[in-house]
């Protein structure tokens, strides 16, 4: 802590304000880590739908040649999309069904933090509640939660590229949630896409608030075919897409 301001917190490099006590802001890429009219339905419109979930989980096609769904996440901050993922999951999932949420986290947060951003929401209460009583006092390396008998979370430590390069499953479905792509330009490099296309199953797909022509156009030139939606909360678009099977 600060001792100048005891509302700022220092993790690594990486800085956090708290608006309006409970939003969490990074000073480092100047953004709030969801959007300000609410984070969780944002995670509902933008990355689960935007994968075509949870209608997905239930097509009994999904699930002859793999009994395990893999979600792939850049950017955990405070595990509010692993929260509505798995919310939704437990209500949606077909009986001994697996999902592997696998997020890729440069800056883990810390418990008390993680804690403080979520709280705002009572309908992810018991989930955020196993995440912190979980999540280890030191966040490093690959940090391994048993959410459920049928949910795994995986949180990955350390730079996005280096994490999906170095993955060994092909995921379904990507949540591509590394701050404006203004800001965070790193998140969103042609060869961040192109990792994440090489880790993406045939018909596998994404879903993003981003809406910059250079990230339609490097997920264009990875091999994605790239279609435009109405974004959350009257923005005027995200992205989301597919890779197209062979
Ligand atoms: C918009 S926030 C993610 C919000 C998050 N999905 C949630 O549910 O709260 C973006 C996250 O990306 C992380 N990040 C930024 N650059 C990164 C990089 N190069 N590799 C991995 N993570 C990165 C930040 O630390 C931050 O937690």
């Amino acid at each position: 802590m600060s001792d100048r301001d005891p509302e700022i917190r220092v993790t690594e490099s990486q800085t956090l304000d708290w608006h309006d006590g409970d939003m969490p802001y990074s000073q480092k890429f100047g953004d709030h880590f969801y959007c300000r009219t609410d984070g969780r339905l944002e995670c509902g419109h933008t990355f689960l739908a935007g994968n075509g979930l949870p209608e997905r989980w239930g097509l009994p096609e999904r699930w002859k040649s793999h009994r395990t769904f893999r979600i792939g996440e850049l950017g955990f901050g405070t595990g509010l999309n692993f929260c509505e993922t798995w919310r939704q999951w437990k209500l949606f999932r077909p009986a001994g069904a697996k999902l592997h949420f696998t997020s890729f986290e440069l800056y883990p947060m810390q418990r008390d933090e993680i804690d403080r951003a979520l709280t705002r929401w009572p309908e992810i209460a018991a989930e955020r509640q196993a995440v912190v009583k979980a999540w280890p006092d030191e966040p490093a390396g690959h940090i391994v939660i048993d959410a459920d008998a049928q949910t795994r979370l995986t949180v990955v430590c350390g730079p996005a590229l280096e994490g999906v390069s170095a993955a060994s499953a092909d995921f379904d479905a990507w949540f591509l949630d590394g701050f404006a792509p203004s800001r965070n330009p790193d998140m969103w490099s042609p060869d961040i896409m192109q990792a994440l296309h090489d880790k993406t199953l045939p018909g596998g797909t994404f879903g993003t608030y981003a809406a910059a022509g250079f990230v339609r156009r490097n997920l264009q030139a990875a091999g994605f075919t790239v279609e435009r939606r109405p974004g959350f909360a009257g923005k005027r678009e995200m992205l989301c897409g597919i890779k197209p099977a062979p």
